[in-house]
């Protein structure tokens, strides 16, 4: 049996501006929670795996969101750094219901 997962409502789809994010606290995660321009929601830890920088406050192109610390292009749908660095962020699950946006851990 696996197990359960956890299903939980951060935030209604028309209170998050296109192109933005908003910080989810979960436990120990911190979460970058983003609208993207072509109206998908995406999660990935609020974390850059470089020096720490809060993603959250990245500026965000496509499906990408770029570091405020030192530029570095991270992909938010699988949280791939893209080159010329290295390295990724743990990415969450996102459901959208009712107009609603849950993160299911
Ligand atoms: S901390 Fe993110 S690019 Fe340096």
């Amino acid at each position: 049996m696996g197990k359960t997962l956890q299903k939980i409502k951060v935030s209604k789809v028309n209170e998050m501006p296109k192109k933005l994010g908003k910080t989810v606290t979960i436990g120990s995660h911190e979460i970058a929670l983003f609208h993207l321009a072509n109206g998908e929601f995406r999660a990935i830890e609020n974390r850059c795996p470089h020096k720490g920088g809060v993603l959250v406050e990245g500026i965000v192109s496509g499906d990408h969101v770029f570091c405020p610390m030192h530029d570095w292009k991270i992909s938010v749908k699988n949280g791939e750094v893209q080159k010329p660095d290295n390295g990724c962020v743990k990415t969450f699950n996102v459901e959208i219901e009712d107009g609603n946006v849950y993160i299911v851990l």
